[in-house]
């Protein structure tokens, strides 16, 4: 079991697009993947078919207990499947946004601590911001992947992230590696996108910027709006699928 969690303080740059689409990827592949919704937008939590009603527990509940496996009583079975699986998002995780004690940091990690064991995989969709839920997220994580888009304003923000998990690796997860960074929405010819690209590869290092980059295509919105696995279009999805599955091969072997 690994734990993943997916992060850029950018907004809109595919965090919880990449997150869902290795998602998709896993399930199928036949492996059994938790979801991890921090954000409290709870776009994840959506898209894979949970609707919270009042009694509904949430991620902000197990942070709140902060005791060991109590994430256990909030995960349910997502609609995708029964190899999916989500720790939904909550309200009440706003609150925690700018939360960054050090015991705060640590609850998600307990709360996941033995519950994650039953998965193949954890993915951690994480806030657009580098508050209190990411640090938490890093805490709780074995790796980080940084999703961005090959423009300027999307890698001027990449350094804040470095430094932020230099400093979670510091203070309070030392097995904590950076797996890689993913460029997400890569348009089909564009000397600027490549440019960018090139800039990402000075900044992070050849071997840090995964390949394939994920296509923009349209299907990737569709497929969020119909609530179902980027898998589930076959042929019309063949470039995205294609590229989350080698991804995911990617990120297992980085697993191990
Ligand atoms: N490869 C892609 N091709 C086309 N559209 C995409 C692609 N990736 C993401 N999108 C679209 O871009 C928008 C933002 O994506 P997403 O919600 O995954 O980003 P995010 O980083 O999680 O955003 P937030 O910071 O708000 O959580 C969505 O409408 C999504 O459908
Ligand atoms: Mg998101």
């Amino acid at each position: 079991m690994t734990t993943v969690a997916l992060l850029n303080q950018k907004g809109g740059v595919g965090k919880t697009t990449v997150t869902l689409g290795l998602a998709s990827a896993a399930q199928a592949a036949g492996e059994r993947v938790l979801v991890v919704d921090l954000d409290p937008q709870a776009s994840a939590t959506w898209t894979l078919g949970i609707v919270p009603d009042n009694a509904t527990l949430g991620v902000a509940d197990a942070i709140a207990a902060g005791t060991k496996g109590a994430a256990a009583a909030a995960i349910v079975e997502s609609a995708w499947s029964p190899l999916v699986w989500v720790l939904p998002s909550s309200s009440g995780l706003a609150d925690r946004e700018h939360d960054s004690g050090r015991l705060l940091e640590k609850r998600l990690a307990k709360a996941l601590e033995g519950v994650t064991d039953s998965y193949d995989l954890v993915l951690i969709d994480c806030p657009p911001s580098l508050g209190g839920n990411a640090r938490g997220a890093l805490t709780a994580a074995d790796l980080a992947l940084i999703v961005v888009e090959p423009a300027s304003y999307s890698l001027r923000g990449v350094a804040a992230v470095l430094d932020l998990i230099d400093d979670v690796w510091d203070r309070s997860n030392p097995d904590l590696d950076l797996a890689g960074v993913i460029v997400n929405k890569m348009p089909a010819v564009s000397s600027e996108a490549d440019r960018r690209t090139d800039e990402l590869v000075e900044m992070v290092g050849r071997k840090a910027v995964w390949k394939p980059a994920i296509p923009n295509r349209v299907i990737v919105n569709q497929a969020h709006g119909e609530q179902r696995p980027i898998h589930s279009y076959g042929y019309r999805a063949r470039e995205v699928v294609d590229a989350l599955d080698a991804l995911y091969v990617k990120l297992r072997r980085a697993a191990k």
